[in-house]
């Protein structure tokens, strides 16, 4: 399978997938992405493997393609995992479709954006469809949305075959900007930077108090850091372009941030400070 987009993200899904054998091929537009995402898969590969209780008979091979033709030839999946950008993931669903095999299946990572969005270029629709992931090993659901076209029996395929790798799969049953638990988690999140950019509270009591009230876990802005303010950012403009009336003022803190180069933990700063970038 093939990893379309190294990122904070596309680097963690490499790693379960790996972890639960199966050969990844890793692409990205930067050389340096790409370096980096094997680096990650190779040092964490056994914690992932321990903490999604994965011992295949063999670890998947990593290797990384510095072509998309390359990157994707024999692959069975490519999951894009791309900037948040429509126009963006248009073109490489465009790209994908054209170079990929025939019968392989082509999935989105996108948090917000139904695939039927991406389409416009694709000649094959019954293959494309959103899987999200969030951040596995800890949060290790995955949801699977159709694109409006996508065949039935490539859902019911990974349902089947995503356990495997450690993770839980949902069903999404109905085209949705953003997805089940991220929806419910968008309103909780917004909240906590609205009682932030109001002066109510400063992030670090919002995580204490919401340790003191749920179970321990990742708390919201240390969450967010990880993620990367810039991917939360372009996730709360989607929801505001298509949800009239929601407040600006979580967006024009997340904005404050952004401006001092301050995206979370692959900048080394965010909410919290983590030293050097990751
Ligand atoms: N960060 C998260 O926790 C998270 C969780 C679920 C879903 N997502 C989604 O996953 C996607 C990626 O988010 P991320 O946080 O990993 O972003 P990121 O910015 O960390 O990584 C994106 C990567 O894509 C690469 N890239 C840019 N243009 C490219 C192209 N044309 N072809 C190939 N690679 C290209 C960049 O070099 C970068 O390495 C987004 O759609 C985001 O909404 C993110």
């Amino acid at each position: 399978m093939t990893i379309d987009g190294a990122g904070t993200l596309g680097r963690r899904i490499a790693a379960v997938y790996a972890g639960g054998g199966s050969d990844v091929r890793i692409f990205d537009t930067s050389a340096e992405q790409r370096q980096a995402a094997k680096d990650y898969v190779e040092q964490h590969l056994p914690d992932i493997q321990e903490a999604l209780g994965l011992h295949p008979d063999r670890v998947g091979r990593v290797e990384v393609a510095a072509d998309l033709p390359g990157a994707v030839e024999g692959a069975w999946m490519v999951i894009e995992a791309v900037p948040e950008r429509v126009d963006l993931k248009t073109e490489v669903f465009g790209e994908l479709d054209r170079l990929a095999e025939p019968d392989a299946i082509l999935a989105s990572n996108s948090s917000s954006l139904p695939t039927s969005r991406m389409i416009g270029n694709v000649k094959h629709p019954e293959r494309v469809l959103n899987t999200h992931y969030y951040q596995p090993p800890e949060l290790n659901s995955v949801e699977l949305m159709s694109c409006g076209e996508t065949h039935d029996g490539v859902i019911e395929a990974l349902m089947q075959r995503i356990p495997r790798y450690g993770l839980v799969p949902f069903r999404v049953r109905r085209e949705s900007d953003g997805f089940i638990f991220n929806r419910i988690w968008a309103s909780i999140k917004r909240e906590c930077l609205m009682v932030v950019q109001e002066g109510v509270a400063a992030p670090e009591d919002v995580d204490e108090m919401w340790n003191i009230f749920t179970r321990p876990g990742i708390p919201p802005f240390r969450l967010m850091d990880r993620v990367g303010l810039d991917v939360v950012l372009n996730i709360e403009e989607h929801y505001a372009s298509v949800r009239p009336g929601l407040s600006d003022g979580p967006r024009e803190l997340l904005r404050q941030y952004i401006d001092q180069g301050r995206l979370g933990v692959k900048s080394g700063r965010g909410f919290y400070d983590y030293g050097e970038p990751s």
